[in-house]
């Protein structure tokens, strides 16, 4: 066990924890912050995405060790900080106004993956959503995101 400060959406938090533990598990467990959810635990499903500075990247298979100095943004912090809907992130609003979620668990890692596309590729086509976003959705919501993708481009 080591004590560390990592930065999570835009405040600097003081961890103990074993170099080796997922940041997924710092997250959840230490922060409290259960949007970012666990679904295989090897790198394959998405639902552990959340950005480091700006990148998607799978939580469940980086070790809090790896981290340097740079920022984590979860689901929770997408918005910024300010309360209500009118803080929301272009991908969230356009997730609701398209209904994408069905059962839901894999949609925060999904729309930490589809705003950290947008932020490379403003004007992504569906081929490109394809192949970019590898997130597993169970209940097939696929096309609903795919819509939701370009609805947030504008
Ligand atoms: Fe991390 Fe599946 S829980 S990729």
């Amino acid at each position: 066990m080591s004590k560390r400060v990592i930065k999570v959406n835009d405040r600097l938090h003081e961890v103990e924890a074993a170099p080796e533990t997922p940041l997924l598990w710092v997250l959840r467990d230490a922060l409290g912050l259960k949007g970012t959810k666990f679904g295989c635990g090897i790198g394959v499903c998405g639902a552990c995405t959340v950005h480091i500075d700006g990148e998607a990247v799978r939580a469940c298979v980086m070790p809090l060790g790896a981290l340097t100095s740079e920022s984590v943004t979860t689901i929770e912090g997408l918005a910024g900080t300010r309360p209500g809907p009118e803080s929301m992130h272009p991908v969230q609003e356009a997730w609701l106004a398209e209904r994408v979620p069905q059962c839901g668990f894999c949609q925060p890692g999904m729309i930490m993956a589809a705003s950290a596309l947008l932020s490379r590729d403003p004007d992504p086509d569906d081929r490109t959503i394809d192949e970019q976003i590898t997130n597993v959705c169970r209940c097939g919501t696929y096309p609903r995101i795919r819509r939701a993708i370009r609805r947030a481009t504008g």
